[in-house]
């Protein structure tokens, strides 16, 4: 080819790319409707965003829940995969963290206290004698500011919260923003970040339960699971780690081949008995800050598949065990024990009390950042 020839040849290629990009991005949206009001009478929205591909997820900026996640099957039909209700009544009601971002410390703090530079902090204490997912009014039931994100790759909101030095116990002013975006590749990414005036421990995490199957479709016990951990963190009665790093060879917490939820699920043996099931942190491997994947789940009747990516080092695998159809969910599906299962990418459980874990606090000065992304897609597609 001759030079000029090249050079329009290229001109056209550009020009294709950037149509094909501005047409992706043209599709991705955001919309917004009224959800109700808290009894305190703030006003709180529901937001749907839907990318290039029809993929949605619906999020309210009540406790930044996300109420509906709609994903393709092997036959491109959507179908919503987690847990949740249609109206802001239901969750004001109460419910198990369903889809909802947890903080200011996700997972359990032993008797809700911890000491840091030499002063003891006294938190609400909500779970037995433990503090669990930031007390009686953690950041699931708080109003967030919110706002929809220009993004390149599908569509995004923005939540942001000022949680007061001294709410639920905590030292320090945080400011906390969370980005949720729902990627053209199907990927709902979460975006954490948050910085303090005083010292302080954060743990941010997000608490869908979901069924590849769809929502309220069954239990989640033939879901197959992969986990990248070579460890996980034992606990006492009160879910609380003992401190040991346990390796998952010869246990049923080995989920580096993939396996069913449920395989091991009712085997005798101790920690599962004390979980009631899964119930458990998994040290993760690889490089706390560096995203990487460390779960991969998958469903056989949908063709279903879900990736966790990550900069965390732990998760916990929660497979449901306390729901026991007193909740009636969207389209009247009753939930019953074991039809959701939670993967919470964390710091493990009772840091502020563990020296010996990677540490949760953040000095005044410094930005938390963390990003966890649930990355969707299908086997078997025809
Ligand atoms: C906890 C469970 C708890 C569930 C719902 C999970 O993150 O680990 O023990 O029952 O949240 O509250």
């Amino acid at each position: 080819m001759k030079p000029v020839k090249v050079l329009y040849f290229a001109l056209i290629c550009s020009a294709m790319i950037l149509l094909l990009n501005l047409n992706a991005y043209g599709q991705a949206k955001v919309t917004k409707e009224g959800f109700g009001k808290t009894p305190d009478g703030q006003d709180a929205d529901i937001y749907t965003l839907t990318n290039s591909g029809g993929a949605e997820v619906k999020i309210t900026n009540y406790g930044g829940i996300v109420t509906s996640l709609r994903v393709p099957d092997r036959n491109g039909k959507l179908d919503d995969i987690v847990l949740g209700f249609d109206n802001l009544d239901a969750y004001l009601k109460g419910h198990p963290y369903f889809g909802a971002i947890i903080g200011r410390y996700g997972n359990r703090i032993a008797k809700g206290r911890f000491t840091l530079h030499g002063v003891e902090y006294k938190l609400a204490v909500n779970n037995g004698e433990n503090h669990l997912h930031g007390g009686t009014k953690g950041f699931d039931k708080v109003v967030w500011n919110a706002k929809p994100r220009k993004v390149a790759n599908g569509a995004a909101l923005e939540l942001t919260y000022l949680n007061k030095d001294g709410e639920e116990g905590y030292p320090g002013n945080l400011s906390v923003k969370v980005v949720y975006t729902l990627t053209n590749a199907n990927e709902l990414k979460i975006d954490y970040s948050a910085t303090t005036d005083k010292d302080t421990v954060v743990n941010l995490t997000h608490h869908s339960y979901f069924n590849l199957a769809g929502q309220g479709n069954g239990d989640i016990l033939n879901h197959r699971l992969f986990v990248n951990a070579a460890r996980f963190t034992p606990t006492d009665a009160g879910s609380i780690p003992t401190g040991e790093l346990r390796s998952v060879r010869g246990t049923p917490f080995d989920f580096t081949r993939a396996t069913t939820i449920g395989a091991r699920i009712n085997q005798d043996y101790e920690q599962l008995r004390l979980g009631k099931g899964y119930d458990h942190n998994f040290v993760l491997n690889g490089k706390i800050g560096t995203l990487r994947r460390v779960a991969r789940v998958s469903e056989s009747t949908s063709g279903r598949a879900m990736e966790v990516w990550t900069t965390e080092p732990g998760m916990q695998l929660y497979s449901g065990n306390f729901l026991d159809g007193t909740l009636t969910g969207k389209d009247g599906k009753v939930y019953q024990q074991r039809y959701g299962f939670c993967l919470e990418t964390q710091h493990y459980p009772d840091s502020p009390n563990k020296p010996k874990f990677p540490t949760t606090v953040l000095r005044k000065g410094d930005r938390y950042h963390t990003i966890t992304i649930y990355k969707f897609s299908v086997r078997g597609a025809k």
